[in-house]
């Protein structure tokens, strides 16, 4: 674990300076003057003390054990320091200094150098380009921020130095505690997944927040992040959805997934609660901060307002929780106790003249109703609410309680001081109701997924043989430098891993033709065969709807012309014979790959609905059991599915059988890429594809 660093017992500070304008001043007098109670070494050659420490020239030169060192050296200094510091048995550096991978091609070269040096030493480091880290606990502050923020049980790890300096500025100004505290700069070694775990792990941290532009190791994130979540909330933002990141896709899923949907995914699969901006960030993690979980979506809403208590409803249930009225026991209760003018149901309205007492009222009844999983107590300050003490109250209440409160107390100076009253004793307090439900909500999405059981993951008997087969087939393709493999090699590999096209074959001569529809039965549909033609209709290579003998033979003629004619220099291996597949709903069935996370697998319905509305949903592989059905029922146009105007429904299984079949083939032949199913049909027992394309790189 990585506690020399986040709890050393020494610190060396390489590049401490007299000059107070100077970064090694500054972190040396941070050290020094904010608590922590380590052994301090200041280094360098020039001078014999500084702030009244005695100096050393080197940190081999210091004869005891240190577990830290902050470097602040230039960049061209660094490899020697970190050199010094590998003979001296140091365990872990930051390092500060700016001038690498990110100045361009030189930097990256020093990077490397360092980088190789503290894996020859077993050193781990922070950096460079960072601005360092931070315990509260210890009153440890060994960045150049100049004030620690208070004391608190929330993490925080950073990409972006900046960010972090403007956090912890915040954190003073509105009280919001912090525990520890990282940013990681280039993350040369240690990254974001690192300190998720080291966090994860850590007593002394119940919440973790975290600014990400990228992640080093998608695969890894998502293992730790899943089993992080599980223990404690993760709040996370990702900036920079760009294309950088993703690979161009050549399919219609890889174009329909984009650069950010992978990160979507992979949060959605750990856990990860993804939040948009430094506002919202600190505006979740306050309603996590009492540490107690809803047991369900059922929410409570009291109010001495109207309008409020409509918008906090209609926010409640666009987020998915419910609003049930109480209990009958409870109503009876409260028609006794408040007012006749009192709204009963949910959301409570004690109406505008009402006085702590009657909050009190509704949160007893709150507390042991079944139909209440936690409540949100909406106040606007008028001429007789006892603002104080209504705040007072909520607090008492939650204390005999496991259900969350939350408080959104609507005003300016009038709720000052309770809002804060309330934050001070871990109780979230907002002013918009609508940002107090949203946070909210996310606490109840949170709890679902800590709940939520392992999903099940299907393994279908594919033979050895098959697989090697698919191998062989897929190398000789790649060895042609085909990347696109078209129809034909497409519904091969496909169907090797169940996935059913119509029956089909290839004919040479209208003979054939003849033959092989006949094998078939008709009608069949025929479709050019060539390398060289991506878009058949266009140029006339393909017919359907074909009765008898007459009619194939006929447009095996027609069509071998058509295309000759259209493209002379085509070559044309024959006409495939395609069983004429009539019924079922048109869905789309893809994959897409992400440089960072890998592939994802698409489904949505076909035809308008992938081409205008993009109405799909994706799950990073493998793709369990419970995500396939989620991915079905994620689409708005999931009704069509289940049969409008007396139709029948169409087979969800059939289509969750062929995700789980994509999963499998993409997770065993990563050499695949990308996947276009389109259209498949489904039907009221199983489908079939009609059309498929897979792209190798
Ligand atoms: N061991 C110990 N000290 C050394 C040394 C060595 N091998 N080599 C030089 N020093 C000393 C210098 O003599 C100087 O001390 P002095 O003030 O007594 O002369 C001190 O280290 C600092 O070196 P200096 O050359 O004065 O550099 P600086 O303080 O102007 O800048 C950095 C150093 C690291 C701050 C600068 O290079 C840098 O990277 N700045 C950007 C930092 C940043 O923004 N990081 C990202 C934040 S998100």
């Amino acid at each position: 674990m990585l506690d020399f660093i986040f709890k050393p017992e020494s610190i060396a500070v390489v590049g401490a300076s007299e000059e107070e304008k100077k970064i090694g001043h500054v972190i040396l007098k941070n050290l020094l003057t904010q608590g922590y109670a380590g052994k301090l070494f200041p280094i360098n050659p020039k001078r014999k003390e500084i702030l009244g420490l005695k100096c050393y020239p080197s940190v081999s030169a210091v004869g005891e054990k240190i577990d830290l060192a902050v470097i602040v050296v230039p960049a061209k200094v660094v490899p020697s320091v970190i050199k010094d510091c590998g003979e001296a048995g140091v365990k872990g550096v930051v390092v500060i200094t700016a001038g690498f991978k990110e100045t361009g091609e030189e930097g990256a070269k020093l990077e490397r150098e360092i980088l190789d040096l503290i894996k020859k030493y077993g050193i781990r480091m922070i950096g460079p380009n960072c601005l360092g880290v931070i315990n509260t606990e210890l009153g440890m502050n060994a960045t150049f921020a100049p004030e620690l923020p208070p004391k608190g049980r929330v993490s925080f790890f950073s990409q972006s130095g900046a960010l972090g300096v403007a956090l912890i500025d915040w954190a003073i100004g509105s009280g919001f505690g912090f525990g520890k505290f990282v940013s990681f700069g280039n993350k040369a070694d240690l990254n974001e997944t690192d300190f998720l775990e080291y966090f994860g792990e850590d007593e002394d941290t119940d919440i973790i927040l975290g600014y990400i532009e990228d992640v080093k190791d998608g695969k890894r994130f998502i293992e730790v992040a899943k089993r992080v979540a599980k223990k404690k909330p993760v709040i996370l933002i990702k900036s920079g959805a760009t294309e950088a990141g993703a690979r161009a896709a050549s399919s219609h899923t890889g174009a329909l997934a984009g650069s950010d949907r992978a990160f979507t995914e992979a949060f959605r699969k750990a856990g990860v609660i993804r939040v948009e901006g430094i506002k919202e960030l600190f505006e979740v993690a306050e309603v996590f901060k009492s540490g107690k979980f809803p047991s369900g979506e059922k929410l409570l809403i009291v109010t001495n307002a109207g309008g409020p208590g409509i918008i906090a409803a209609d926010t409640a249930e666009k987020n998915g929780l419910k609003l049930y009225p109480m209990s009958k026991e409870s109503i009876e209760y409260l028609a006794e106790k408040l007012p006749p003018t009192a709204a009963l149901y949910n959301p409570v309205d004690v109406i505008g003249d009402a006085t702590s007492e009657r909050y009190a009222v509704v949160l007893e009844r709150a507390m042991v109703d079944p139909n209440v999983d936690g409540v949100c107590v909406i106040l606007t300050p008028q001429a007789v609410t006892d603002v104080e003490n209504v705040a007072k109250i909520m607090l008492e209440k939650s204390k005999e309680t496991e259900k969350p409160f939350v408080g959104c107390f609507i005003g300016g100076p009038k709720v000052r001081e309770a809002t804060s009253y309330l934050k001070t004793n871990n109780i979230a307090c907002y002013e918009d109701p609508l940002i107090a439900i949203n946070a909210y909500s996310k606490l109840v999405h949170y709890v679902k997924y800590k709940h939520r059981e392992e999903d099940e993951y299907i393994k279908f008997p594919i033979s050895e043989e098959v697989k090697k087969e698919i191998g062989l087939m897929l190398e000789a393709l790649r060895d042609a430098g085909v990347s696109v493999i078209g129809e034909e090699n497409a519904m091969k590999i496909l169907s090797l891993y169940g996935i059913e096209f119509p029956k089909r074959g290839l004919a040479r001569t209208a003979d054939e033709a003849v033959r092989i529809a006949e094998q078939i039965g008709y009608p069949v549909v025929m479709k050019i065969s060539s390398p060289h033609i991506i878009h058949k209709t266009d140029v006339g290579g393909v017919k359907i709807g074909l009765k008898d003998e007459k009619e194939v033979r006929e447009a095996f003629l027609e069509m071998t012309i058509n295309v000759k004619r259209a493209m002379p220099g085509a070559y044309i291996k024959g006409v495939n014979i395609y069983e004429m597949v009539t019924g079922g709903k048109e869905v789309i069935l893809g994959v897409s790959y992400d440089n960072t996370f890998g592939h994802m697998i698409m489904f949505g319905l076909g035809g308008v609905y992938v081409e205008v509305l993009k109405d799909v949903s994706f799950r990073l592989t493998p793709v369990g059991k419970r995500e396939a059905y989620e991915m079905i029922e994620e689409i708005k146009g999931k009704k069509l599915l289940e049969g409008v105007r007396g139709e029948k429904p169409c087979d969800k299984d059939a289509i969750v059988d062929k995700i789980l079949r994509l999963s499998q083939l993409v997770e065993e032949f990563p050499i695949i890429k990308e996947i276009d199913i389109n259209p498949y049909l489904v039907k009221e027992v199983g489908g079939v594809a009609l059309d498929a394309r897979i792209i190798i790189g």
